[in-house]
């Protein structure tokens, strides 16, 4: 009898180091700071998972991409249909100038005050859509949506109630892209992503376990979310830097007829290694659930891989990279369709034109000194910065 209640005791005891294991991993944050660590995790989607923390956008955003559903094979396709996309829209490069030249002379009244980050917010989701999509967006549109975008953002990191604002945001894409706009033959872009989310339809539906799918499929936030989101923060990073450089900025103005702008690709690509728009990469580990958080900051901030200066902007480093820089050097992971050439062409359009058009001049906030990395903590910083234009 005592035998059997130590035997009992014992296998409880056991199981409760089990159970605790089991919920401690659920909790605990692996923190990843070294690069070939982070390569080998991005490299093993079936084991680290991205799907789990990101399924609030099924609900949150109403959006079935490769970034909310747990199909390797699925998201393998979608990168790839965006990719060719992309090939595409590169070989439109003066039409991305012209209607980058259209937005920023329209939304601009000489010397009247604007608030930077917002009007970037505008000048990329214009952009974005006309160009990638063929779909001119509403001054309703161009209005609402990035600050909703944000806001919904922010509360869920806060773990705050997002319905009203989501409720806002189905409203507001139904009523200013209805979905004729977009299902005609001239939105080949879009067509082909849509066809790749219809292709899932039947097991999807059934993962997400969703009744509104066609909703979600319909939704160009799939595309938007990805395209727009890191961009507008690169940018915006990239003219704050150019702002409180006013040297750099005459160099690459003065380089601006170049074809092909090393620097301008170099002040860019610094950008991204300052202030990467995913600041860190999350995955949730299959075998036990345990949190993976890839701190791309830290990685691309490494004093041991760039030099102590390695929290200064220096665009010139990427004159030439050494082996461990390329291999730390993570702002679009590794799987990004936009990594190789999308990005530096269309963030470079925006930002020449900006430079080539207007002086501009910050009339109310402050940017610190240049030897201080500037904050990017949150998605807010800087949402004070008021800058005047003026034409050259
Ligand atoms: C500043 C520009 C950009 C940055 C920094 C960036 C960054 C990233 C990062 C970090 C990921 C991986 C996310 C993860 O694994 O959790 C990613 C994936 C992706 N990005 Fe980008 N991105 C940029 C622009 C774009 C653009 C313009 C597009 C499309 C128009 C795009 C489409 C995608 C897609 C489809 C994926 C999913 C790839 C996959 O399933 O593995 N990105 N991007």
């Amino acid at each position: 009898m005592l035998f059997m209640l130590l035997i009992t005791t014992l296998l409880l005891y056991l199981a409760g180091i089990l159970v605790w294991k089991r919920l401690s991993a659920r909790t605990s944050h692996i923190s990843i700071t070294d690069a070939s660590t982070a390569r080998k995790i991005l490299k093993s989607p079936s084991v680290y998972q991205r799907h789990p923390n990101n399924k609030w956008m099924v609900t949150k955003l109403g959006i079935c991409n490769g970034f909310v559903i747990e199909d390797i094979d699925y998201q393998k396709r979608f990168t790839a249909t965006v990719h060719s996309c992309l090939l595409r829209n590169n070989t439109k490069y003066k039409y991305l100038l012209k209607v980058v030249n259209d937005i920023i002379t329209e939304e601009v009244v000489e010397l009247e005050e604007l608030i930077l980050s917002r009007w970037i917010q505008k000048v990329t989701l214009y952009s974005f859509s006309k160009t990638f999509l063929n779909l001119n967006p509403s001054v309703k549109l161009l209005n609402e949506l990035p600050t909703l975008i944000n806001e919904i953002w922010l509360k869920q990191k806060t773990g705050g109630d997002t319905q009203t604002l989501s409720n806002d945001l189905f409203r507001l894409l139904e009523n200013e892209i209805p979905s004729q706009v977009l299902n005609n033959n001239e939105n080949d872009n879009w067509t082909k992503i849509q066809n790749v989310m219809v292709s899932v339809r039947k097991t999807t539906a059934d993962k997400l376990n969703v009744k509104n799918f066609d909703n979600l499929f319909n939704n160009v936030l799939n595309i938007v979310i990805p395209g727009y989101e890191s961009m507008w923060s690169l940018i915006f990073y990239t003219m704050l830097e150019l702002l409180r450089r006013p040297a750099l900025l005459e160099e690459l103005r003065d380089g601006l007829l170049d074809d092909n702008n090393r620097l301008l690709r170099s002040i860019i690509q610094e950008t991204l290694r300052l202030y990467p728009p995913s600041r860190s990469i999350h995955r949730t580990r299959a075998t036990d659930n345990a949190q993976v958080v890839i701190d791309i900051n830290k990685i691309h901030r490494n004093t041991v891989v760039w030099g102590i200066d390695s929290h200064l902007f220096n665009p010139n480093r990427f004159r030439k990279l050494t082996d461990s820089q390329s291999d730390a050097y993570l702002p679009f992971s590794i799987t990004c369709p936009s990594r190789q050439s999308y990005t530096y062409r269309f963030s470079g359009a925006i930002i020449s034109q900006i430079i080539d058009k207007y002086q501009l001049r910050i009339s109310h906030g402050n940017l610190p000194p240049v030897d201080t990395p500037l904050n990017s903590n949150t998605r807010q910083s800087y949402g004070d910065i008021m800058v005047q234009f003026q034409k050259r």
